[in-house]
């Protein structure tokens, strides 16, 4: 997707932020009415000292054909096993994108030995996948067996039916383990520049589609016992809206609309620290807590020397202005703190 830092309107919804629901734990399925899909299955290694294993793919639009097994390496820097059996740290990225790969790559470190399948829009990243170790999927493939873990990290923007999407990768989780949707900041409704809680009011459904489409998914996770991180806008040195306003240079939008922004390896930690808590139906935020306005960004951009470009100016006067996030509340409950506070300590410009 393009970046979208914050997205405009939104709902109210028959959810509270950061209530405490009791952890089921149980092996039922939290969605008795979910999809069941039949099978995406993996063959078992006829030997586990074999130089490669095999993945057998069940997606018929797979660049491999359906009864071809994926050959990845059985080195120990592929955590995917060749075992039918679901592993209880077994994960399933639902857009393993940007923020989908750092995660799996972190959930690797955090659980050697974890299976970590990805399911895509498209097959065009599939043998990047392979190279790091997850077994890539198309979406819509079949999955043999429902998965412990299950993160969506795929964005709004390339599909007509988020919510229905959204769904279709709760059906995959078992209720075991964690099932964690990345959601955005943007459906609270705050236009003044003021301080936004994890609990602060959204605006109701129907005032904006796109906020609409956030809010139904965030429904149907909530519905169906997983979890909802609220994120900021995400960035790192090249993606981000700093890159898309340098590229641009001089953009119409008002200079002092307060945005919010997490890095994306921040977004991750924090991703998988609450997956590990193993809670139901709870809404979190992921920010830096240093909100700055989109001069103060670009400010930043310009002083810190490590882009080539200049960015010349933002010369909007009028729009909506934005907030100020805080996830205090998160960070306490979760036990996580970012390893960049802020943008200007990130660019090298605070300590
Ligand atoms: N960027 C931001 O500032 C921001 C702010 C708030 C929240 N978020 C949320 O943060 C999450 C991660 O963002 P990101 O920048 O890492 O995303 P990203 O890199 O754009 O994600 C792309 C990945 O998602 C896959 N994908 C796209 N639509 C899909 C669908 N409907 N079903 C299955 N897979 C799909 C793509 O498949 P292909 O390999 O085929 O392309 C690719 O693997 C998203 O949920 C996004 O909405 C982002």
């Amino acid at each position: 997707m393009g970046f979208v830092v914050e997205i405009h309107a939104a709902s109210s919804l028959p959810v509270k932020p950061l209530l405490t629901y009791p952890n089921p734990n149980s092996n039922s399925n939290p969605n008795p009415n979910s999809i069941r899909f039949p099978s995406f299955s993996t063959t078992r290694a006829t030997s586990p000292s074999r130089a490669f294993r095999r993945f057998s793919m069940a997606s018929s639009s797979s660049p491999f054909s359906p009864t071809s097994p994926i050959e990845t390496s059985s080195d120990s820097s592929l955590n995917a096993t060749s075992s039918n059996a679901v592993g209880m740290n077994d994960l399933l990225i639902v857009g393993p994108g940007v923020l989908g790969r750092i995660i799996a790559k972190m959930w690797q470190q955090e659980f050697p030995g974890s299976k970590i399948l990805g399911q895509t829009m498209s097959t065009d990243h599939h043998s990047e996948l392979a190279e790091l170790g997850i077994v890539p999927l198309l979406k819509g493939s079949p999955l043999s067996e429902k998965v412990p873990y299950v993160i969506f990290c795929a964005p709004p923007s390339r599909t007509e039916d988020y919510p229905g999407d959204v769904r279709i990768a709760a059906s995959n989780w078992n209720g075991e383990g964690s099932f964690l949707f990345t959601s955005s900041s943007a459906p609270y409704d705050k236009y003044d520049n003021d301080w936004c809680y994890e609990d602060s009011p959204v605006v109701p459904l129907g005032r904006s589609p796109r906020t609409d489409v956030l809010l139904k998914a965030e429904n149907v996770v909530l519905e169906a016992g997983g979890c909802v991180l609220r994120l900021a806008g995400l960035y790192k040195e090249d993606r981000g809206a700093h890159v898309y306003w340098l590229a641009k240079g001089i953009v119409d939008a008002r200079p002092d609309h307060i945005l919010n922004l997490i890095h994306y390896e921040d977004a991750a930690s924090l991703s998988i620290a609450i997956m590990k808590k193993r809670l139901r139906s709870r809404i979190f935020v992921g920010c830096d807590n240093h909100p700055l306005s989109r001069q103060e960004i670009m400010d930043c951009v310009n002083r810190c020397g490590k882009f080539s470009q200049k960015f010349e100016a933002f010369v909007g006067t009028d729009g909506p202005l934005g907030k100020k996030m805080n996830n205090s509340k998160t960070r306490e409950e979760i036990g996580w703190e970012p390893k960049y506070p802020s943008l200007p300590a990130f660019l090298g410009l605070e300590d």
